[in-house]
């Protein structure tokens, strides 16, 4: 038995004897190759993993302040869907003042219609609906529209804040910056 395994092993050296050197050489080069591609692995896992260390991920939101515009540029007793696609809001012009909702529904957050010939706004999810100020009158809104900081610049243009919200359950529909005068 010990002889059969012996005259085995002599077959298989001569058998690799036998193999070309190029052979084995390739065989060696890919194997080699293998190691450094996992030591290539290894080393980006290391470095990325350092990498998001010291360079946190950081949120670039988009800017809160936006010109829509000169309070002339908005005809008395409307509400412009100007800018509705672009900023989600809508700017109301009254007789004396303009201010600027947020098209955003305070049931469920969706994003109701200006219907004009109804003059009011109306949440196409359940049946929400708004004055033209944004009071809620009908279906589950809990509360008003919300409205958003508006300022006049130097140059007299309008300029909205997105981060400053004025609430009317709360009263503050009357507030510095609730609306501008014009
Ligand atoms: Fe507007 Fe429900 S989300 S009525």
């Amino acid at each position: 038995m010990a002889e059969e395994v012996s005259q085995t092993t002599v077959v298989q050296k001569k058998e690799f004897a036998d193999q070309p050197s190029e052979l084995i050489l390739d065989r060696r080069r890919v194997l080699r190759w293998i190691g450094w591609g996992w030591m290539w692995l290894f080393i980006t896992a290391v470095f990325g993993s350092a990498a998001r260390f010291f360079f946190p991920r950081v949120l670039f939101e988009p800017p809160t302040k936006l010109k829509v515009g000169y309070p002339s540029d908005y005809t008395i007793g409307t509400v412009s869907e100007k800018y509705m696609q672009k900023y989600r809001i809508w700017v109301v012009r009254e007789v004396d003042r303009l201010y600027v909702i947020e098209a955003k529904c305070t049931h469920l957050g969706c994003t109701p219609f200006w219907l004009s010939s109804e003059k009011k706004f109306k949440c196409p999810c359940h049946g929400g609906g708004y004055t033209p100020e944004g009071v809620n009158i009908e279906g589950p809104p809990p509360r008003p529209l919300e409205r958003f900081k508006v300022t006049l610049t130097e140059e007299g243009e309008i300029l909205v804040d997105q981060a400053v919200r004025f609430r009317g359950e709360r009263g503050e529909w009357e507030k510095p910056g609730a609306y501008i005068s014009v």
